[in-house]
């Protein structure tokens, strides 16, 4: 009997259903190797399209399946013209799906990969390689949909709990040692906080017990930077990080600039982790202004479904998939235009890491 896993499936709005076939494409030919598993698929709809129709991004039985499930590969959401009556982007679902099943960490891998140009000067291959684990629970956007507005004025508040910071930075320490590889600067094992406490109480009580549970991991350097520093070392030194742990809002904004790093968004996904769920999407939005005209770069998706089997305990088939995307960079078989873009689009993509998953 192969192994089965149970997985919803949120194909999202623009570019989403197509980077999201793409990614199962890939997984289904995974699925025929040795030793291999079956997915069991639920499809549903959620996003701002479902949103304009139904006035909710996503229906209770979307809901209950992931709850079920516990696993979910969710393309993009949000459509820019899609707003509610405060002004925010509606039918997007990180407030419901992280804040409602407490997925608190947010994992993001920045790699630089062969034959992707790279915007920085003096970069190889494997000389970026660091993980971003994002508070994905707490912060300022645990204001969403809170914040205080008169006409005169409006506040969002940054909100940090002990046990929130405890437990992401204990993540990131795991996280730390569960790497095959050190920082590429020096090998060191290195968890980074990044934070404003220069500035903010909130940040101090974090780097505060951020340096309590890191010295319950001696054997991993712990540093603290202040979160302008940051945005200016993940351009001049990114070799030197390993490890990135940070507050959500901040997590969100340097996660898209170390993307830009390694060839852009369309080449990053993210895990959002917790106890008892998890889903596995993209780090973009929906792009619908190149949805359907097959130019989408379906890597981040594909990526995505890595690091879901990797959850799943796939490790094997999770290992095959990166190095097969790896491997049909380095080869040429998939080649890409100076904005990031994919030659050939999502389909050509596809098949160009089937192909490479074959010749494994
Ligand atoms: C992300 C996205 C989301 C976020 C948006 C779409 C709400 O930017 O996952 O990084 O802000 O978290
Ligand atoms: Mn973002």
């Amino acid at each position: 009997m192969r192994r089965t896993h149970r997985i919803v499936v949120f194909p999202g709005d623009g570019i989403g259903p197509e980077i999201v076939d793409a990614a199962l494409e890939v997984m289904r030919e995974l699925e025929e190797h040795p030793g291999g598993f079956r997915l069991e698929l639920e499809f549903h709809r959620a996003g701002a399209a479902l949103y304009r129709e139904t006035g909710a991004a996503i229906l209770p039985d979307g809901l209950e399946a992931f709850r079920r499930a516990g696993c979910a590969l969710k393309g993009p959401v949000g459509l820019p013209e899609v707003r509610g009556p405060d002004g925010t982007e509606a039918g997007l679902l990180g407030g419901i799906l992280r804040g409602g099943f407490d997925l608190f960490a947010n994992v993001r891998p920045i790699a630089l990969l062969p034959g992707v140009p790279c915007p920085l000067a003096g970069h190889r291959p494997g000389g970026i390689d660091y993980v971003i684990v994002r508070e994905n629970t707490e912060g300022l956007y645990l204001s969403r949909g809170l914040g205080l507005v008169t006409r005169q004025a409006a506040a969002d508040t940054l909100l940090l709990t002990a046990a929130g910071c405890e437990r992401i930075s204990r993540f990131a320490f795991k996280t730390a040692l569960s790497r095959p590889a050190g920082a590429p600067a020096d090998g060191k094992r290195r968890v980074t906080l990044v934070e404003k406490s220069n500035v903010l109480r909130s940040f101090a009580f974090f780097r505060r017990i951020f340096l309590e549970v890191a010295s319950e991991f001696p054997e991993i350097e712990a540093d603290c930077l202040y979160v302008d520093a940051a945005a200016a070392a993940l351009v001049s030194r990114p070799q030197h990080f390993q490890v990135i742990v940070t507050e959500n809002l901040f997590g969100d904004i340097l996660s898209d600039l170390g993307a830009a790093t390694v060839g852009g968004l369309g080449f990053c996904a993210a895990a959002n982790i917790g106890e008892a769920a998890a889903y596995f999407e993209p780090i973009h939005g929906s792009a619908p202004s190149i949805a359907g005209r097959g130019l989408a770069n379906p890597l981040s998706q594909i990526r995505a479904g890595a690091l879901l089997l990797d959850y799943l305990g796939e490790k094997q088939a999770a290992t095959a998939l990166e190095l097969a995307v790896r491997r049909a960079c380095a080869e040429g078989k998939l080649r890409f235009t100076p904005e990031g873009r994919v030659e050939g689009g999502a389909q050509a993509a596809a098949a160009a890491v089937r192909q490479a998953l074959r010749a494994a």
